[in-house]
């Protein structure tokens, strides 16, 4: 058996990485999977002790972004509730359930498929929502989470995250279902619909909310 055929054989028996055979994707100088993650464990590290603005009194912990860094769609949240502070990863709560089930049924999809993440990564007390001064101070940490993410799409999932992230005003009912350029990355589309939250408590846009969902499936496919 010749070298090339030996080694073929090896990294069949799962014994490459002993032989130097690691996949190429890991290597950090050729952006593989390994380096997304390991770009976003290291950003994680450098903030989980912020104390850029006051809701860090309050929190249990920073609630980090979650999910697959090489997803074409990144769902962008207002800011973590009382389940997320306690478990420390966004969207676990109700409206993460009723989010998961959406993402199942439109996109086929399991949550740890695509990636999630807030503007916001601290509970603001009480639930209330994120201030725009509280929404500043956090924005660099999201802008860094998307640089290395670079995904498609940002699914921004109602107005105080498409206001984070466009920095103007919106009505979501008026831009539902649009996208707008995002204003660091020409590659990068941002997509406007419904925080799942609204939905839960007005269960009769849940159809709107799939619609918007098919269209960004479209936007990704
Ligand atoms: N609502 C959000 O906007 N984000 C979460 O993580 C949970 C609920």
């Amino acid at each position: 058996m010749g070298v090339e055929e030996t080694l073929k054989a090896l990294k069949v028996l799962g014994l490459g990485e002993i032989y130097g055979l690691k996949r190429r994707e890991e290597s950090p100088r050729r952006g593989g999977e390994k380096d997304k993650r390991r770009l976003l464990e290291e950003h994680f590290r450098s903030f989980r002790d912020c104390t850029r603005c006051p809701l860090h009194k309050h929190r249990t912990q920073v609630v980090f972004g979650d999910g697959n860094p090489y997803s074409p769609v990144v769902f962008v949240g207002e800011a973590p509730g009382e389940e997320e502070d306690a478990q420390g990863k966004p969207f676990v709560g109700r409206a993460g359930r009723y989010l998961n089930r959406k993402i199942q049924e439109v996109f086929g999809l399991r949550r740890e498929e695509v990636y999630i993440t807030n503007v916001c990564k601290c509970r603001p007390p009480g639930n209330r929502k994120p201030t725009p001064a509280e929404i500043s101070a956090c924005f660099p940490y999201l802008k860094r989470e998307i640089d290395i993410i670079e995904p498609k799409v940002i699914c921004c999932l109602g107005a105080t995250a498409g206001e984070g992230i466009l920095g103007k005003k919106l009505s979501v009912t008026k831009v539902r279902g649009q996208t707008f350029p995002y204003p660091y990355n020409p590659k990068i589309r941002v997509f406007l619909t419904y925080h799942p939250a609204y939905i839960l408590r007005n269960p009769r846009a849940d159809g709107d909310f799939t619609e918007d969902l098919e269209r960004l499936r479209e936007l990704i496919d």
